[in-house]
């Protein structure tokens, strides 16, 4: 039904800001005019019953006008240019890589002189990891945020963040931040306030009197870090109440069941959309809503609040898509690409957490069995949404998939997941990998994996032994694993360092503020001189970093590796092989792993049972030729090699 009020309201916002004079002004006009009664029956599902909902709901509107009035002509120009390309970031001409700042060349403006080295690698795209300011010491890495709009002072200022955003889009590339909206810091104006007592404030967080209704919200919330924050309440001695940490004690989460709390980060995400970000890294979205006698994940109403602010960054920044950084189990992350009337209307991107996982999987035991277990739900995607691949972040590598997965290679769940984290915490003899268990959780035994890519693909051992052929075996094994991000499908995001080998970072143990978190292993500080040796024929940072580079050129060039769904899997009838077929209109790929550490062989039938047989296939790794065989002919793949077979 025509809702007249509703549209009264957006007249009244646009009278008072003074918005319709030009073109912009009226695209935005329609697309709010175009979503208005979404939003605001999505929000009407979050707040229909609560006493201030209507005077939040002007607060909204009034945000998403002015966000749109303060939006640079530049940045409209650059949403009107990816709005007509079609859905951009689906584009096999991105590759990312996440950075923290500090680690990798101090500050900001050191960053803006090293977009060489990135164009170099080919990497075109940079998710700078927290900027905001968090209190040194209780920061999780910047995931503990005290000002939404200030830059912290040990990366340098806002003004250079805009000048480095000004630098990237000069270069054609691409720019992500995080949006930490789960919780804040303790130390944020916010949670300031309501230890002073301030109730208004104390409504912003989950705060109790006693532990009644904490006790009832632990009976079925889980630990997220068993060893170093058990539980998920702190108590306030200033104020005398309990709040709602379900990360560390100094993070505070939010209460999104109060509409003040969605309007005000809604206004910082606008914010950072209007700094020119082209994608918005949603932290820990599994996580905003929360109830009683549930574990407090992945709840429909957290999904409504992705759903209104996709609807709302569509409305006041169309250009900037977002990444909902969702790492839960297979059939749980197709809902963060939103579900019913809202599919591919909630995150346009998601981590393909339960492929990294899996890669690792196959790696340690050489079969991919379960990995392709796995496939018929990650093919659940829809069009128009794509995963982010990778095979290291900032964070642990979490065994997510499904026990029946596992059950359907023939393995037993507890006993694979065991022997996994053995084999990359160092406990099977003979185990390449140098990595440790993250957050065990002592009543479950569950535990999460640390490393880096180079220590768990077997690099820090090798070195340590000085085995040049344990060296060659593991830059192998990096450099298959990488592959098989750069080619299943999504935007590949490469964790810096992984470029030229990183070992494991030991320093973090001299740091009170690190030491008790060992992700902080697999986070190094950048030694740059050990970077230059880029351009030593021969060295190990060579090596990684050429190797990286061509397979960053051989996906820029084959227009089938873009993300349509284009996906599908082929039987190799090799277990230690996964093979699958990218396809667009008459453009076919045809990419085989080989995950074990022996010579594998793939029946040439494998590339003739998906139509149209190819007679002659080019491969874009060995650059060679291969005429396709008879039925038990074969095609024979290096230990821990891969071929990329264009058919021609
Ligand atoms: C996300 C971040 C992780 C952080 C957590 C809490 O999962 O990736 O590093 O510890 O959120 O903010």
């Amino acid at each position: 039904m025509y809702d007249y009020l509703l549209h009264q309201k957006i007249n009244a916002a646009f009278l008072k800001l003074k918005i319709g004079k030009d073109e912009a002004d009226l695209s935005f006009y329609s697309r709010l005019i175009a979503n208005t009664s979404v939003i605001k029956s999505l929000y009407d599902e979050l707040y229909q019953h609560h006493s201030k909902a209507a005077v939040h709901f002007d607060g909204l509107i009034n945000c998403l006008a002015t966000a749109h009035k303060k939006r640079r002509i530049a940045l409209k120009k650059r949403d009107t240019a990816k709005a007509e390309k079609g859905l951009w970031f689906l584009s096999n001409e991105i590759t990312g890589m996440s950075l923290y700042v500090d680690n990798f060349c101090g500050n900001l403006t050191n960053l803006g002189d090293k977009l060489g080295y990135f164009k170099k690698l080919g990497v075109n795209f940079l998710h700078l990891m927290p900027l905001f300011e968090s209190p040194a010491g209780e920061s999780d890495g910047g995931y503990a945020v005290s000002d939404y709009s200030k830059v912290d002072a040990r990366f340098g200022s806002l003004d250079n963040l805009k000048t480095v955003q000004q630098k990237m889009s000069e270069a054609d590339m691409y720019l992500m931040i995080d949006i930490v909206l789960n919780h804040t810091s303790h130390q944020h104006e916010w949670a300031i306030k309501a230890k002073q007592g301030d109730k208004n404030y104390q409504d912003y967080f989950y705060m109790y009197d006693d532990r009644l209704i904490p006790d009832s919200f632990e009976k079925d919330m889980p630990d997220i870090f068993p060893e170093t924050a058990p539980g998920n309440f702190t108590y306030i001695p200033e104020c005398h109440k309990w709040v709602m940490t379900v990360f560390h004690n100094y993070q505070w989460d939010l209460n999104f069941g109060n509409p003040a709390v969605l309007v005000e980060m809604l206004d910082i995400i606008l914010f950072y959309a209007n700094l020119g970000i082209d994608v918005l890294r949603i932290d820990a979205p599994a996580f905003i809503w929360k109830q009683q006698g549930t574990t407090c994940q992945n709840l429909p109403k957290a999904h409504t609040i992705l759903r209104l602010l996709k609807q709302c960054v569509q409305v006041a920044s169309p250009g900037m898509a977002l990444l909902g950084e969702a790492i839960v189990a297979p059939k749980e992350i197709m809902n963060y690409f939103g579900t019913g009337n809202f599919i591919a209307k909630e995150c346009d991107f998601a981590y393909n957490a339960t492929q990294m996982a899996l890669q690792w999987d196959a790696l340690a035991t050489g079969d991919t069995r379960v990995m392709l277990a796995a496939q018929h739900e990650l093919l659940k995607k829809p069009y128009g949404t794509s995963w982010i691949t990778y095979t290291r972040c900032h964070d642990d590598i979490g065994l997510g998939y499904d026990d029946y997965m596992i059950q359907q290679a023939s393995f037993d769940p507890y006993k694979h997941r065991k022997f996994i984290k053995d084999f990359y915490s160092g406990n099977v003899p003979g185990s390449p990998a140098t990595g440790a268990l993250f957050s065990v959780n002592p009543k479950t035994q569950d535990a999460r994996i640390s490393g880096t890519l180079a220590s768990l693909c077997g690099l820090e051992k090798a070195i340590a032994t000085n085995n040049e052929e344990e060296i060659n075996t593991a830059i192998n094994r990096i450099i298959v694993m990488q592959a098989f991000s750069f080619f299943i499908g999504g935007l590949p995001m490469l964790f810096y360092g992984d470029e030229v080998g990183y070992t494991n970072d030991y320093s973090y143990l001299s740091d009170p503020a690190k030491s008790y978190d060992n992700r902080w292993m697999h986070r190094p500080v950048i030694d740059w001189a050990k970077n230059n040796n880029i351009d030593i024929d021969g060295s190990i940072e060579q090596r990684i970093f050429s190797a990286t580079h061509l397979l960053n050129s051989i996906r820029k060039k084959l227009p089938m590796l873009a993300d349509c769904s284009n996906l599908t899997w082929l039987s190799p009838y090799n277990i230690h092989v996964a093979g699958f077929l990218r396809q667009l209109d008459d453009k076919r790929l045809y990419c085989f792993f080989n995950l074990k550490n022996e010579m594998c062989y793939v029946d040439w039938q494998t590339v003739k049972e998906k139509g149209n047989p190819p007679a002659l296939l080019f491969d874009h790794w060995q650059q060679q030729e291969y005429v396709v065989g008879r039925d038990k002919e074969y095609l024979v793949i290096e230990p821990y090699s891969f071929c990329l077979l264009e058919a021609v």
